[in-house]
């Protein structure tokens, strides 16, 4: 079967052709994204009109490139799948109309796709080699910080996620307060290199706590009075690179131990022994570290795909939406889009 995906939930206009049987780890024919990072940011963050627009813009110049590159054509399309859930309204209807009518014109299958559900399957399509599931699955992106119970990559339950910030939105917040560039996560690691994470001690909320839920929006107001005081009045403040390098390097590694101690407690609650890891801050090479550390120490194993396959793409959608091909899983052409996250079943 050759199935083309959308990826259209936040600011980055994916298209995919995957081949596969629908059991087996399919292959990636191309997969193509066009990145909006350029559009945002000097708002410091994604605007979800901009987002839209763009989207509108973009989606048939990627399913273009996806079936060129593909070296195949419309009419050899088997199904089309997109990204339905979670994400921006206006950014995931753009990607859910595109794909209803390419259905409907090619008179094909449709295949909606939880964005989350691919994030996690990124890790079996970098790894076609290893069993990823049953695995843990830890999402830490600008938009979401959720842990999984994945019994299989169409069968996740959320076990708990931020009660606030995004791990990659705590990035970017605080890279703004240090006037760094945007997005936040690459400038942080980039700075905090030449600094002291143990200058500053930053909260680690719910580090001890039993429940399997992540707060990060004292450890920014936390930088924030590092910077200026809790008293002083608002307004610029500019830290010398000494100042910003321990603040960033400081951070960093409070996000993570929180990441890395939340990852290890989800094992332990699940008896499960691996752990599928994916986002855009999965690409932390400080995170990367610590929880091959930490992995190693427990004895689980640890997928985490590369850069490329972390950030938002299409093919991590394909790859979810053949098994649902396979297994009937297809939808109807009056399916709308879900913004939200799907709540925990239970605890959180
Ligand atoms: O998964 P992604 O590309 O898009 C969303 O679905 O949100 O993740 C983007 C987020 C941004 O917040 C960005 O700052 C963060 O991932 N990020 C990083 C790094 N690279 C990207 N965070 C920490 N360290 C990085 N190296
Ligand atoms: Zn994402």
């Amino acid at each position: 079967m050759i199935l083309l995906a959308i990826e259209s939930t936040c600011d980055e206009t994916g298209a995919a052709v995957l081949e596969g049987d629908g059991v087996g780890v399919p292959r990636t024919r191309s997969s193509v994204v066009s990145s909006q990072i350029g559009l945002h940011r000097r708002f410091g963050g994604v605007v979800p009109e901009i987002a839209s627009r763009a989207h509108v813009r973009q989606v048939v110049p990627m399913v273009d490139e996806a079936l060129k590159r593909a070296g195949v054509e419309l009419k050899d399309l088997d199904a089309v799948a997109v990204a339905t859930r979670p994400g921006l309204v206006g950014a995931l209807v753009v990607g859910l109309t595109a794909a209803k009518a390419l259905a409907l014109a090619l008179d094909v299958p449709l295949v909606t796709v939880d964005h989350l559900e691919g994030h996690l399957y990124a890790c079996q399509l970098a790894n076609p080699e290893s069993e990823v599931y049953p695995c843990v699955g830890l999402v830490v992106s600008g938009g979401h910080s959720s842990l999984y119970a994945c019994r299989g990559p169409l069968d996740c339950e959320l076990l708990g996620g931020t009660i606030d910030d995004a791990a990659g939105e705590a990035f970017d917040k605080v890279a703004s307060l240090l006037g760094l560039g945007y997005p936040g996560g690459p400038e942080i690691e980039k700075a905090a290199r030449a600094g002291n994470p143990k200058a500053y001690a930053f909260p680690r909320t719910f580090l001890r706590d039993p429940r399997l839920a992540f707060s990060f929006s004292g450890l920014k107001t936390a930088v924030l009075y590092a910077l200026r005081g809790p008293n002083e009045e608002r307004g610029e403040v500019r830290p010398t690179p000494e100042q910003t390098a321990d603040l960033a390097a400081s951070f960093q590694e409070a996000v993570v131990d929180v990441l890395v101690a939340k990852a290890r407690q989800a094992l332990e609650r699940t008896g499960m022994r691996r752990l599928g890891v994916g986002g855009g801050v999965a690409a932390n090479s400080r995170f990367r570290e610590k929880l091959a550390a930490a992995m190693e120490a427990t004895g689980a194993d640890m997928f985490i795909p590369p850069p490329s396959l972390c950030t938002d793409n299409a093919a991590m959608v394909a790859g979810v939406a053949l098994l649902k091909l396979a297994a009937g899983q297809t939808a109807d052409l009056d399916v709308d889009v879900a913004a939200g996250l799907v709540r925990p079943k239970r605890g959180g």
